[in-house]
């Protein structure tokens, strides 16, 4: 079915009011009886809440990210005085667990029993998927507040489909140039075997190529294992000057201190994705000191759009923002630019996309437009993890968007 036909679709059931029943499983006997029903739906509905369904890990390595996403979404809606285009927002949480096999039939959950206007969700880029396939199939917006799944924003990309995030290929890819700078020529790169490790390591490898290096060795252990020996007894013998990663969450924490435990720190200098020391530099402690990490975001950012957010978030959550809060309270002010165009007609969806596809988000990070594959066109930031903090050292990409190849939308 095209782009179009679905949209249309899925209008044609919201003027019957079935639009949260999806178009699965609703049969023509459906229809047949939603056509004799009065239909004082769309008067209500413009004061019956926006349902948005929240598919976020809330156990697991990437639990505190899907924590940190949650609270910053709330609080911008709660500083919107919970009101998106003049509507009440309701929000319904899903803890996915990072796990790809449950995942259409969570995001199924979310659309049929709790019946979701909009789906924001996840951190992981193969749970990613479900809900990727089923803004495709169903036309329900969607926000990924993290996951960088890079065929969200290429092959996949829809006009559904909306991330706040990054995908996987840009933090590496600023990472590799940044290092090639430093004069390395060769560097290996450690990960998860999965989509964003081996994304990111395509980012890594791309970035490390446009400033002369090169990529010799990929390594890679399960998702979400954790035993990184066998891997760190590997790397002296590589022959390389330098070492890549991507790990998040638990698994970063751990991954950091085996690192230096291993007393690799002083032969090969290890750096990475952000999402290595990126909200874990407290658990991490010494063994982070120095790490050279890239990112769409850092901390000392002096905007004071950062200021407030960093102020209001600690105030909220008792603990720092980083990057996955800064996500969350994005995709918050990406829906609301959408909702606010339509005045909360969520059912609109050609002026609602259009209105998210044009928006220009006033983010912590720094302000940024979305590519045509509806990704962030953003400044990725060369940080230096010093007494806690990822310090702001440097710009390691510009203005940069994923490649978007194979996406064909304007
Ligand atoms: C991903 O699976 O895309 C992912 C997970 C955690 C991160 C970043 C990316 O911190």
């Amino acid at each position: 079915m095209s782009t179009e036909a679905r949209l249309l679709s899925r209008r044609a059931l919201a003027g019957y009011g079935l639009a949260g029943y999806g178009l699965a499983g609703c049969g023509l006997a459906g229809l047949a009886a939603a056509t004799i029903l009065p239909r004082p739906a769309l008067a209500q509905g413009k004061a019956a809440p926006v349902r948005i369904g929240l598919m976020l890990p809330y156990s697991g390595t990437f639990a505190q990210l899907g924590e940190n996403i949650t609270t910053a979404f709330e609080l911008y809606l709660a500083e919107r005085g919970g009101t998106l285009g003049g509507r009440p927002v309701t929000i319904i949480k899903l803890d996915d667990q990072s796990d790809p096999a449950a995942a259409p039939q969570n995001v199924n959950r979310l659309l049929s029993r709790d019946k979701a206007d909009v789906l924001v969700g996840t951190v992981h880029s193969g749970v990613v998927m479900a809900l990727v396939q089923a803004s495709r199939e169903k036309g329900v917006p969607l926000i990924i507040p993290n996951a960088g799944n890079v065929a969200a924003s290429r092959e996949l990309c829809a006009e559904s489909v909306f991330r706040s995030s990054f995908t996987n290929w840009q933090p590496a890819y600023g990472m590799g140039r940044a290092l090639a700078a430093t004069g390395v020529k060769r560097a290996a790169w450690v990960t998860w075997d999965y989509a964003a490790g081996k994304e990111a390591g395509d980012g890594f490898r791309d970035g490390l190529k446009a400033g002369g290096a090169e990529l010799t060795q990929t390594l890679a252990l399960p998702f979400p294992e954790t035993n990184f020996q066998p891997i760190l007894a590997q790397l002296p013998g590589l022959g390389v000057e330098a070492v890549g990663a991507f790990f998040a969450g638990g698994g970063a924490v751990q991954f950091v201190r085996d690192y230096a435990a291993a007393g690799l720190r002083e032969k090969l200098p290890l750096c990475g994705s952000g999402f290595l020391t990126e909200g874990t530099l407290a658990a991490q402690g010494a063994a982070a000191e120095g790490i050279r990490t890239a990112l769409h975001y850092g901390d000392g950012l002096e905007l004071p759009r950062n200021t407030a957010f960093r102020k209001a978030f600690r105030e909220k959550a008792g603990r720092e923002a980083d990057v996955y809060a800064v996500q969350g309270y994005d995709a918050a002010q990406l829906l609301a630019v959408g909702l606010d165009a339509v005045k909360g007609d969520v059912e609109a969806d050609k002026p609602l996309f259009a209105a998210m596809r044009g928006a220009r988000i006033d983010s912590p990070r720094g302000a940024f437009t979305l590519s045509a594959g509806r990704s962030p066109v953003q400044n990725i930031y060369l940080r230096e993890a010093k007494a806690g903090q990822n310090r702001v050292i440097g710009v390691a990409a510009e203005a940069l968007a994923d490649p978007g190849t194979g996406c064909k939308l304007a």
